[in-house]
């Protein structure tokens, strides 16, 4: 397969850039956004990202640069429908940033006024000083714990090195895919932005310098490899040095354990409670937030952290969002979640480190290849917390909340926010507990309607079905208790 030259950089598609973001540049189907499709979910190996980048390319009939718009991701269809046909999902509310710094007030519920301030406007971020109370923190590790928390990432298994016996793609394909800028060279950025997932483990500038070294992949030692050098190289000897390597927790993307904590009808009081409040403050449609997920609650141990990531992946005809997915016959290929907001509670006083790091927040510009400048990765928050544009201190009871999409200037879902990569920086002393709510939105809105009513159906059925993934048997045991 030849991909065409400009392949990186292909027409913009007929979606224009939003106003005001004179930086964001438009992603090509082999550019990186579909990469971060699969970092949403599980941990999917390079060949998962090889397959989708393939299937993309035949699929559109070796046109990439014909597909800039997110599908029909924009909600067109549903906009001709009658408005208000839909229980008030006509369209949905955005907070208004105003500057950073701004200042407003809300009532939430229980007549307490929480002051509201603007963090950032790219992404569009508040912070919400006491939106938690101590004791409502304290319920919430309590919870957690008698659920029981698990590792948040797995160690890689052997059927990593299984799924590589596998591929059959040609090096000249993967050489090409690799090159963002198209220039005949992998330079070390290069492989690290497609590669990072290798086996779940996070790479750094050393390990792939360590890899190259172990293949003899780079025997002039510039870590930038030609095509020649590339064709060298027997792939599988790569994927099984990735394979064979022992991986640590701290080596990983995410190191946390977390559990899920049920907020539907019979759920405890304080979640149902936070949850009103979450409708109070972001405005969006009940049915919206009350069919989204369930609560995460996350622990990091001393040594935890959570390299940066968005939270939801772009939606193109070839994704499908994992909530609605559940009720629409959809073959779509490739699954990602759709998480409109994420709203981000610090549950405890951190002792040292633990910072949500937003790094390239209100960045005039925004370029996924100047993330990685020569052997420093903003999205490491391990090493280069420091470096990133904004980092938000945990204090007990504080949420924070953004939008990981912009708006499509319809009223509903646009694209996503590539500003709304974030991370948690290295735990250096003590325990750090964080709670997420994401609210789930569909940008496609017939999706989100045909989910909504489906889900209403569901209610009216039987009191107690919700759909499985918000379903939470074991949990309605343990409430019952407290
Ligand atoms: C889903 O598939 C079933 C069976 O294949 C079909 O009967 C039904 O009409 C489909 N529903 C939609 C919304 O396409
Ligand atoms: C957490 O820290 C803040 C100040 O940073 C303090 O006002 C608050 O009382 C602390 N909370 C607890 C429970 O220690
Ligand atoms: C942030 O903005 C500056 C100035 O426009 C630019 O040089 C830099 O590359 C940007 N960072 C990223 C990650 O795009």
């Amino acid at each position: 397969m030849e991909l065409p030259g400009e392949a990186g950089e292909g027409p913009r598609g007929p979606q224009e850039l939003p106003p005001g973001r004179p930086g964001l540049q438009k992603s090509s189907v082999c550019s990186r956004s579909y990469f971060v499709v699969v970092m949403v979910f599980v941990h999917l190996y390079i060949i998962n990202v090889i397959a989708l980048l393939l299937y993309v390319h035949y699929s559109n009939g070796g046109e990439p640069g014909a597909r800039g718009a997110p599908a029909e991701g924009a909600g067109a269809p549903g906009q001709s429908r009658p408005e208000g046909a839909h229980g008030g999902l006509s369209s949905l509310p955005r907070l208004e940033g105003i500057k950073v710094g701004y200042k407003q007030k809300l009532e939430l519920g229980q007549h307490r006024i929480h002051e509201i301030e603007t963090l950032s406007l790219k992404p569009l971020l508040f912070e919400i000083p006491n939106f938690l109370s101590d004791e409502e923190c304290k319920l919430l590790i309590h919870l957690a714990q008698l659920k029981g928390l698990q590792k948040s990432q797995i160690l890689p298994t052997d059927e990593y090195e299984e799924a590589m016996e596998k591929i059959e793609i040609s090096q000249a394909d993967i050489f090409n895919l690799l090159d963002h800028n198209q220039d005949g060279q992998l330079q070390l950025k290069e492989v690290l932005t497609h590669t990072r997932l290798g086996n779940g483990r996070w790479m750094t500038p050393e390990n792939i310098r360590e890899m190259y070294a172990a293949v003899k992949a780079d025997p002039d030692g510039d870590g930038v490899l030609s095509l020649e050098e590339f064709k060298q190289l027997n792939i599988k000897d790569f994927h099984k040095y990735i394979g064979g390597q022992e991986v640590k927790m701290s080596e990983l993307v995410r190191n946390s354990q977390h559990t899920w904590l049920y907020q539907g009808e019979g759920a405890h009081q304080v979640l149902r409670t936070i949850r009103q409040r979450i409708i109070k403050l972001t405005r969006l449609p009940p049915a919206i937030v009350e069919n989204s997920e369930p609560m995460q609650v996350v622990r990091y141990d001393q040594g935890g952290h959570y390299h940066a990531h968005m939270d939801s992946g772009p939606v193109f005809p070839e994704t499908s969002c994992s909530h609605t997915k559940l009720v629409t016959n959809e073959t779509a290929p490739f699954e990602t979640s759709c998480r409109y907001v994420t709203v981000l509670f610090y549950l405890n006083n951190v002792t040292g480190g633990g910072e949500t790091t937003f790094p390239i927040a209100d960045n005039r510009t925004y370029e996924e290849m100047s993330l990685i400048q020569n052997d420093v990765d903003l999205r490491d928050t391990r090493k280069h917390c420091d470096k990133g544009n904004l980092r938000v201190k945990p204090r007990q009871g504080t949420a924070v909340f953004w939008y990981n999409y912009l708006s499509n200037g319809k009223g509903w879902v646009g694209e996503l926010d590539e500003y709304s990569l974030h991370g948690g920086c290295l735990v250096t002393q003590g325990v750090k507990w964080i709670a997420n709510n994401w609210i789930n939105v569909d940008p496609n809105k017939v999706r989100q309607i045909r989910f909504q009513q489906e889900m209403a159906l569901y209610g009216k059925e039987d009191a107690d079905a919700q759909s499985e993934w918000t379903l939470d048997k074991s949990y309605k045991d343990v409430h019952l208790d407290l």
